[in-house]
């Protein structure tokens, strides 16, 4: 290690206390703050390039960056040799041979939001003259987070492949793009006047591929990837391209970075626009961005666009960390010219990190409606992906152990798509030697019952099933979206009714008091009547609803159907054996056995029968019986696919009403799917369901109003 760990909490705090100085306005400071940038640059760069360990997210290593670039740009007489600024990032090693590129790959330059991108196109408008009223076309694709390949063909057949290394040079590494499926060997550019073409592209590993790659590592008993960049780069350095071939690498090209005619032409003004190469370079057998892919009429649309896709990130198949805004027209591009380090044509809107660090402050214990006790970090408060977050799972104990993460601790936190945050590691050389291990309860924080962990679980719970904890848990989640979907008795309303003695088992949801919430602060005459309605409304829902809304460990929505289509009434999952239960395709036997121990439970037995003294609806409803709906239903035994953003309802949402309707909700686009709704900027599985043409296209709308003629 380069740095004392003394120099790493200095260094660590300072760029901390940079991020949130503003560039001075005297040049004296000016310059002191810049020598404080590049020393903390130089040792981030250090810990994500050597260690590849970095302590600070890439959203706050840009902003160090650019702070230290705008000072620079200010005072350009302040600019050291050995500034950061002054060199084109390489991952050069020395295990290939070093091989130059045909014209030079550039970086990109980084903005965050739609005031940088419309203070770009400004500087689009002044270096080409176009005017204001004249809208310039942009691409904007996917920001794929892989790794950089050049891929030269001459004569058609692929001759070289090389990382990006600094721009100027890369390593020859041809032999493992050959094991590349993706990458032609050979392609066709003759046929439309090209001698020699260089494109760039990126390697990566789609996600779901990535996943099974690392649990086969796991079975094997080797060390996980940490990500699948990681696992992409390194696949792509392999002494032996069989090893490239097992990592099962995909490969997109964005850019056709250099082509000649036979006498040495340049060929990108004939071809005329990037949308155009790319078309062609996919007719040829590349593969381009589809899905994320859109040719933008002006810079509004591809802000739009950009914002669209930030939203809904997780959905796509490959790990993307931005989107990137293209200038279109080749002749433009040329008028923009590039820096040393980028392009002037073309943009990255990168996404709010989801990664941050910040001090663990205390550990607490939650038990969950199941008894299962997890530990939630309580954070001192950081901003990420857009939100500021005080606290954050750390899963289970042995997750605890195997970090040694501790009280006091400065830990790296992540936030991926809506999911909870939670802690990702320790920064060990950030310690003071301060820090407290995490004390693990050895009984239930709330009844003080021991707690057990089952065998081959990683997870210790509280057996006690009347445990207050866990039965507030259990009510909330009973009247919640995913339980019985009452309106207006959300997690606030449940406790507050709980703390005043009023809910104790979920039958008592069926008997509250409405003349005495009609009194509680807040509500009224009409909101109590409202949530009466709501109340009385969910004692009709179907059974499998109600299956789903009593907690049953390993029992969510799926299982719940599966056992509402095979019963008259609830009470008859009483006499099946675990035999029975595992009858069912689709349950194992652990869920039978949890099935048959909370039908062992006298208590739960005695609280449906009060449910249903209630008036809770305990029987097969239509809605439960399997292929309910007759031919005259327009939804009935289709098979159905969503794709894009949909305005009025989340994808979940629709999915539901859809099976609702009888129809079978399918994941990808075959020729077995009869409909396909398409919302706000769909991606290749449209265009998929054009080409075969057997598929019936719906918008949002048409989609609504067929589920209305449904009634
Ligand atoms: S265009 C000269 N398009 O992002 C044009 N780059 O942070 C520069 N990247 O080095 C490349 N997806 O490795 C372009 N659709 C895309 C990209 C993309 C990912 C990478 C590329 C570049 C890095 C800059």
């Amino acid at each position: 290690m380069r740095y004392t760990e003394a120099d790493q909490r200095r260094l660590y705090h300072l760029s901390k206390t940079l991020l949130q100085r503003e560039v001075p306005t005297d040049k004296e400071a000016a310059a002191q703050m810049a020598a404080q940038l590049r020393e903390v640059i130089n040792y981030h760069e250090y810990r994500y390039y050597v260690l590849d360990d970095p302590v600070v997210s890439d959203y706050e290593y840009d902003m160090l960056y650019k702070k230290l670039e705008a000072i620079e740009t200010q005072w350009p007489e302040l600019v050291t040799p050995d500034s950061p600024t002054q060199r084109v990032s390489s991952d050069l090693s020395h295990d290939f041979p070093t091989v130059r590129h045909l014209a030079p790959l550039r970086s990109l330059a980084n903005s965050y939001n739609a005031a940088d991108l419309l203070e770009w196109e400004r500087m689009v408008r002044r270096l080409t003259g176009v005017p204001d009223e004249q809208p310039i076309e942009y691409v904007v694709e996917p920001k794929f987070d892989g790794s950089s390949i050049a891929l030269v063909y001459e004569h058609d057949l692929l001759v070289r492949a090389a990382t990006r290394g600094n721009g100027v040079e890369g390593e020859d590494i041809t032999p493992n793009a050959k094991a590349i499926r993706a990458i032609p060997l050979q392609a066709p550019f003759s046929s439309v006047g090209i001698a020699v073409a260089e494109l760039r592209g990126e390697v990566l590993i789609r996600k779901d591929v990535f996943k099974k790659l690392n649990e086969e590592r796991i079975a094997q008993g080797l060390e996980p990837f940490a990500n699948a960049r990681n696992a992409a780069a390194g696949g792509l350095r392999m002494k032996d391209p069989r090893e490239t071939a097992s990592r099962h690498l995909d490969a997109f090209v964005y850019t056709l970075n250099y082509a000649v005619d036979a006498q040495g032409n340049d060929m990108h003004h004939p071809i005329g626009t990037h949308d155009k190469a790319m078309q062609l370079v996919g007719r040829m057998g590349f593969k381009v961005p589809t899905e994320g892919h859109k040719v933008c009429k002006d810079i509004h649309e591809a802000i739009a666009f950009c914002e669209a896709w930030e939203q809904q990130r997780d959905n796509f198949p490959y790990e993307i960390d931005g989107m990137v805004v293209k200038v279109n027209d080749y002749e433009l591009r040329a008028r923009c010219g590039s820096t040393e380090h980028h392009p002037r044509w073309a943009m990255a809107y990168k996404f709010k990190a989801r990664q941050a660090t910040t001090k663990l402050l205390a550990v607490e214990f939650q038990v969950g409606r199941t008894g299962a006790v997890t530990p939630v970090a309580k954070l001192e408060p950081v901003h990420l992906a857009g939100v500021t977050i005080s606290s954050a799972s750390l899963h289970n104990e042995d997750f605890i152990r195997s970090r040694d993460i501790r009280i006091g601790d400065t830990v790296l936190v992540e936030r991926a798509g809506d999911v909870i945050p939670y802690v990702v590691k320790p920064l060990l050389e950030l310690r003071t030697g301060q820090e407290r291990p995490i004390e693990f309860p050895r009984h239930c924080p709330v009844c003080h019952t021991p707690l057990f962990r089952p065998p081959g679980e990683a997870i210790w719970r509280c057996i006690n099933n009347q445990c207050p904890a866990q039965v507030l848990q259990r009510i909330i989640y009973h009247v919640s979206k995913d339980g019985m979907d009452i309106e207006g008795l959300g997690k606030a309303n449940v406790e507050r009714f709980y703390q005043l003695g009023w809910l104790r088992s979920l039958a008592d949801v069926y008997r509250l008091d409405y003349d005495k919430i009609t009194q509680l602060d807040g509500f009224g005459p009409k909101s109590a009547e409202n949530l009466r309605q709501a109340i009385e409304r969910a004692k009709h829902n179907p059974l499998h609803k109600l299956i789903a809304s009593l907690s049953i460990p390993l029992v969510g929505k799926k299982v719940a159907k599966l056992l509402a289509q095979r019963v008259y009434c609830i009470f008859d999952l009483q006499q099946w054996t675990t035999a029975d239960f595992e009858q069912i395709d689709g349950i194992g036997p652990a869920v039978a056995q949890s099935v048959r121990a909370f039908f062992d439970n006298e208590s739960n037995l005695r609280m449906l029968r009060q449910m249903e003294a209630l008036g809770v609806n305990m029987c097969q409803t239509e809605e439960d019986k399997p292929h309910k709906r007759t031919a005259h239903s327009p939804l009935a035994g289709k098979t159905i696919l969503f794709t894009g953003s949909l305005e009025h309802m989340t994808r979940k949402e629709a999915q539901e009403k859809a099976e609702a309707a009888g129809a079978v909700v399918l994941s990808g686009v075959s020729k077995k799917l009869d409909i396909l709704v398409v919302g706000n900027n769909p991606g290749s599985k449209l265009r998929k369901a054009q080409q075969l043409g057997s598929v019936q296209i719906l918008s949002e709308k048409e989609f609504l109003e067929l589920l209305e003629q449904e009634g």
